[in-house]
């Protein structure tokens, strides 16, 4: 008799285990967005105007919400913008259970801890902002296997390595922001395999090692700002291959050497040139504004601060439209060129601190507005 109500009893909670679990693992629905909110929400301990704790109510609907949008045929979580908003806490896993989230901003708060991987789990996500935070640790490889991804920004956090694990890298990731950080080690390698990148941005991290060449593979790359790190070797001339690139920061990286590859001055797209502070040495080659050569578009050529020798090149008065050159503290020698003046869009010329003749100084410069 006992033994057999103790069987019922394990049948039925077998049962109820058995249904339970099919709701929480294959049937996801606005249920389950509202318990990622509110895991998000019981995580947060210091949020300014307690906004969330009165707004994000139980008693009205998750697509009410601030800073949550549902999708209108599905009525499932697509949007979470809670930027600006003072939270301090850490990131739940469950957030990973939002699986039509499409938008992801957490900007500009006081998020620390790590980044959960199961983040990965969301696969239409198109968009992840984290920027200004105080966020540690590694970041997961996971992130980079979704294939939705197009942007992904970690400006200004506490991020110490980057784990990646994941052959393809984000196939369709075109913005990649990971400024100001404690990140280590090389450039990784899987950032080359990220085919979409337009914009990419390791500027003021730990990073060694010499810049990848394999970079030269993101074609359609405009933006590559990698200052302000410890690189060392010379600039590969493999990036004169980036036939869209228009603005290029190296800058800040004392241990860097050799000349400045002449290929660079045959991107047509370039306008920003930004070597500032470092140890290039060699010459500029005397064909760079050339008609050849297309550096039709250059504005910028910021130089100032490295041991760059020879003449100031005859033909810089062909890149018409430059604006900012900066030549300080090199070791130019010579003449400045005599056709200058020549530049009209030209407003400051820095040529300090070198060994230059001002002979044609006058003339030129009573051209320039
Ligand atoms: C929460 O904020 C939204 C957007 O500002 C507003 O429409 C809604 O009424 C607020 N809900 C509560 C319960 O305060
Ligand atoms: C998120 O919200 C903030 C402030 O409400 C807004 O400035 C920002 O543009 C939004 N971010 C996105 C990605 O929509
Ligand atoms: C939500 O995520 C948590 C942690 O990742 C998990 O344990 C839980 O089963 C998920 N809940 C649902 C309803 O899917
Ligand atoms: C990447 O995603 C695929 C499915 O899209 C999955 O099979 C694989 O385990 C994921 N890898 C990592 C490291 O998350
Ligand atoms: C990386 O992948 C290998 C197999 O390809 C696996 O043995 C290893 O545990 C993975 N490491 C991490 C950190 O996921
Ligand atoms: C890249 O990040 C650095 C450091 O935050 C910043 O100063 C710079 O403006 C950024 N570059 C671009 C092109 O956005
Ligand atoms: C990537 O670049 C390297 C060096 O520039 C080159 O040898 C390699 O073939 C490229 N790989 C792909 C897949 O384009
Ligand atoms: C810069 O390069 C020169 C040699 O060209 C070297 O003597 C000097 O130590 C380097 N400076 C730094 C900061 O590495
Ligand atoms: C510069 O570009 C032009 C036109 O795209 C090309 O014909 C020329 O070979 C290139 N020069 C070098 C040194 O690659
Ligand atoms: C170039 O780099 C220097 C040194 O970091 C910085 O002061 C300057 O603002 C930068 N200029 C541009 C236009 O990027
Ligand atoms: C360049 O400037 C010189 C005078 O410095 C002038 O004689 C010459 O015609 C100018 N050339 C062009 C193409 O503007």
């Amino acid at each position: 008799m006992e033994t057999n109500q103790t069987l019922r009893l394990l049948i039925v909670c077998f049962l109820l285990h058995s249904l339970t679990s099919i709701s929480s693992s294959s049937t996801k629905n606005i249920i389950t967005d509202k318990d990622a909110l509110l895991a998000l929400k019981a995580h947060i301990t210091h949020d300014l105007d307690t906004l969330l704790a009165k707004n994000w109510s139980m008693s009205t609907s998750v697509c009410n919400w601030i800073g949550v949008i549902c999708g209108v045929r599905h009525h499932r979580v697509m949007t979470l913008n809670i930027s600006y908003l003072g939270l301090t806490k850490t990131i739940p896993p469950q957030l990973g259970n939002l699986s039509f989230l499409a938008l992801l901003a957490i900007n500009d708060n006081n998020f620390y801890g790590s980044l959960p991987y199961k983040l990965a789990h969301l696969r239409r996500l198109k968009y992840i902002n984290f920027n200004y935070n105080q966020l540690s640790g590694n970041v997961p490889s996971s992130i980079f296997n979704i294939s939705s991804l197009q942007e992904l920004r970690l400006k200004h956090n506490r991020l110490s390595s980057i784990l990646v694990n994941v052959s393809g890298g984000g196939p369709n990731l075109m913005s990649l922001d990971f400024s100001e950080n404690s990140l280590e080690g090389e450039i990784p390698s899987f950032v080359s395999e990220c085919k979409q990148l337009r914009f990419l941005n390791l500027s003021s991290n730990n990073f060694r090692g010499s810049i990848p060449k394999e970079i030269s593979n993101l074609t359609k790359l405009k933006t590559l700002a990698i200052g302000d790190n410890k690189l060392e070797g010379e600039i590969p001339k493999e990036l004169g291959n980036l036939v869209e690139l228009e603005r290029l920061l190296i800058l800040d990286n004392v241990l860097l050497t050799g000349q400045i590859p002449s290929l660079l001055f045959n991107v047509s797209s370039l306008w920003l040139i930004n070597f500032t502070n470092n140890n290039l040495t060699g010459g500029l080659p005397h064909n760079m504004c050339s008609h050849h050569h297309q550096a039709a578009v250059l504005k910028f050529l910021l130089l100032f601060e490295n041991q760059i020798t020879g003449t100031i090149p005859y033909d810089l008065w062909q890149c018409r439209e430059l604006t900012i050159v900066s030549l300080s503290y090199n070791q130019f020698r010579g003449r400045i060129p005599r056709n200058i003046g020549n530049l009209t869009k030209l407003e400051v010329l820095y040529i300090g601190g070198n060994n230059i003749i001002g002979r044609y100084l006058i003339e030129s410069i009573n051209n320039i507005r």
